[in-house]
């Protein structure tokens, strides 16, 4: 949700910001902003909608400026116009601030600084934040961000630049992600590690309540108390090519291409000499034999994941499991007792309502594990034990190969507890290795049809609605790909649990609607196919997952896609690979914008 951006050196600080925002967007697209500093003023430039059309009004204009901010923005409060884009500034235009978060006590703020004369320009709740830092300053741009954090509730990451003072700018922290970049006679600022790859390595996270002072050659970490925070550097792995579509048309694309070496990466990762090994797990032998449940929490993907995890925890682990979306978790009652655990699974690691539901945990004393993406992310830093998910930067907003990962994951988390926990032998664990060992070539495999379903896709991509069908393991599959095809194309679309058709949606099929029906030969294949019977019956549109050489589901339709065979625990993965193909070619027919789809952002960080 928003991304924000700052540097201050030598480089030509317009195009540094502008391509700090565009690595940024997926976070946020509604409007971008830039405000420089030179010869003691503030120049500012916005422009509503993508980044590239802020580049765009950007491109014959210089400047020899040496501190500035950026901000993409996801609408909150205001509409997405250009008054409401950031940065905003104070009447005399002496501060600048770019935010990221809400502020939820903006209200009674904002009527206190327009009585005190304070003369407010927008709707958003962030431009109080300028007009406090306006109020309180003194002679010291610290001093002044200091007092305004005092008088902010809510979540918030901002920068503060000033046309007094061209040799730092102010950053502060407080329930929303931001990062420092450390280069030679510069500094960046960065809302996540993507904008910072390209210019430098070192980074360091800040801690939660921190303000930091930046200047071309140094940066001071403070509490909100004001009394100076060591802080570490941490070296980031990722490197900027992998955030580079590389030729493909789409960042999905690419992502849906990447699948197979996300799960080799995963074994190579976790897996040595034919035995799951977990460096960051932290949790004890004894902590895993004794546990007594587990309790996933996850949003939208993370969530379906999660969905799929507790089959595959119960089936291989034995350890009672329970999965709760993060935001209705938050309030239901915890009752806590020794011996278990919550997990959170996040691809950014800084999702909201995932982020809150592990403190609100941790304060009732549970332990945390986490299933995360991105190393070095709030999530990733407060969890007791960590497993990553090891597929470098997703770019796409829909997330594709990072549900790969989190499947591939969690399955191996769930053999590893089985194994310790002494449910499988030793020849069932090794089947099971060696079964995860062949996936990437049956994901190739998958992925070579991609042709043949996008001219299937040209058949379908006019429909009102789609429903998608699956049973056990593949339930969640059929959420996700309904999920998809929501989020890519603007269609109405909703996943079913396949036996659950006739107590209710059955009433919907007629012979408009297309229902894909998940179908591999699993424990539920025979249920399945009598719910497509049922669908068939009612003159419903079939599009069959199907196992390779079932030839009765092509009786039932010629819109047939084959996944090769597979044991029913990694079936969910070979099984969405197609739906996450359909998403992609129907939306592309509807002229859709596939890697930025319209009112989303990649990661959520407001509640
Ligand atoms: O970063 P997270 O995994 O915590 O994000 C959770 C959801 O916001 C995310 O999966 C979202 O549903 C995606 N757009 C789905 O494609």
């Amino acid at each position: 949700m928003c991304g924000i951006v700052g540097y201050i050196g030598d480089k030509d600080i317009l195009s540094v910001l502008i391509v700090g925002l565009e690595r940024l967007s997926y976070r946020g697209y509604d409007s971008a902003g830039i405000a420089v500093v030179s010869d003691d003023e503030i120049s500012v430039w916005k422009h509503p909608g993508k980044v590239h059309r802020l580049a765009k009004d950007l491109e014959t204009t210089t400047s020899h400026a040496r501190v500035g901010i950026g901000h993409t923005r996801w609408a909150t409060h205001g509409i997405p116009n250009d008054i409401n884009a950031h940065p905003h500034c104070d009447a005399q235009r002496r501060f600048a601030i770019v935010h990221n978060g809400i502020i939820e006590n903006y209200m009674s703020l904002r009527s206190e600084l327009v009585k005190e004369g304070f003369l407010f320009r927008t709707q958003t709740d962030s431009e109080v934040i300028v007009h406090l830092v306006d109020k309180y300053y003194n002679g010291s741009l610290r001093d002044a961000v200091t007092q305004t954090v005092k008088r902010l509730e809510g979540s918030y990451a901002f920068c503060v630049v000033s046309a007094l003072h061209d040799n730092h700018m102010i950053v502060a922290r407080k329930n929303s992600p931001i990062i420092v970049g450390l280069g030679k006679d510069e500094n960046y600022v960065s809302s996540d590690v993507n904008a910072l790859v390209a210019q430098t390595k070192r980074v360091v996270y800040l801690e939660e309540e921190t303000i930091a002072v930046l200047s071309d050659q140094s940066v001071e970490m403070y509490d909100f108390s004001g009394q100076p925070r060591a802080h570490t550097v941490s070296e980031v792995n990722w490197t900027a090519e992998r955030s580079e579509k590389n030729g493909y048309d789409h960042f999905m694309q690419k992502e849906i291409h990447e699948q197979p070496s996300v799960v080799r990466t995963i074994l190579d990762t976790y897996v040595k000499n034919n035995e799951i090994v977990f460096p960051k797990l932290s949790f004890s032998t004894k902590d895993l034999k004794n546990m007594s449940r587990l309790i996933i929490q996850a949003c939208g993907t993370s969530w379906h994941a999660g969905l799929i995890g507790k089959y595959l925890i119960e089936e291989l682990g034995r350890v009672p499991t329970e999965v709760d979306i993060s935001s209705e978790f938050r309030y239901r009652r915890l009752l806590s007792h020794a011996d278990e655990i919550v997990v959170a699974i996040s691809q950014s690691g800084e999702t909201a309502d995932t982020l809150a539901c592990i403190r609100e945990a941790k304060s009732k004393y549970f332990s945390i594990l986490s299933f995360v993406n991105t190393e070095g992310s709030s999530i990733d830093r407060e969890s007791d034990g960590v497993i990553y998910t090891a597929c470098g930067p997703e770019i796409g907003v829909a997330s594709t190969k990072n549900y790969i990962g989190q499947l591939i994951t969690l399955y191996l988390f769930s053999l590893h507890l089985g194994r310790i926990r002494n449910m499988i032998s030793d020849d069932v664990y090794q089947k099971h290795i060696h079964d995860i060992k062949a996936l990437p070539v049956a994901i190739e495999n998958v992925i070579a049809q991609a042709p043949a379903i996008k001219t299937m896709m040209a058949r379908y991509y006019s429909a009102k609605s789609i429903i998608f069908i699956g049973r056990g393991l593949n339930y969640p599959t059929a959420l996700e790909g309904a999920l998809k095809l929501k989020e890519l194309s603007y269609m109405h679309a909703t996943g079913y649990p396949a036996g659950e058709l006739k107590h209710g949606p059955i009433a919907l099929i007629d012979d408009n609607l297309p229902v894909v029906g998940i179908v591999p030969k699993t424990a539920t294949y025979k249920k399945m196919m009598s719910n497509i019977q049922e669908v068939k019956a009612r003159g419903g549109r079939l599009i069959l997952i199907a196992t390779e050489g079932d030839t009765v589901a092509k009786q039932l339709t010629d819109d047939v896609i084959y996944i090769p065979p597979i044991s029913d625990e990694l079936s969910p993965v070979l099984a969405v690979i197609p739906l996450q193909l359909m998403a992609y070619y129907i939306a592309l027919n509807l002229g859709c914008d596939v890697d930025q789809p319209r009112n989303l952002a990649k990661s959520v960080t407001v509640e």
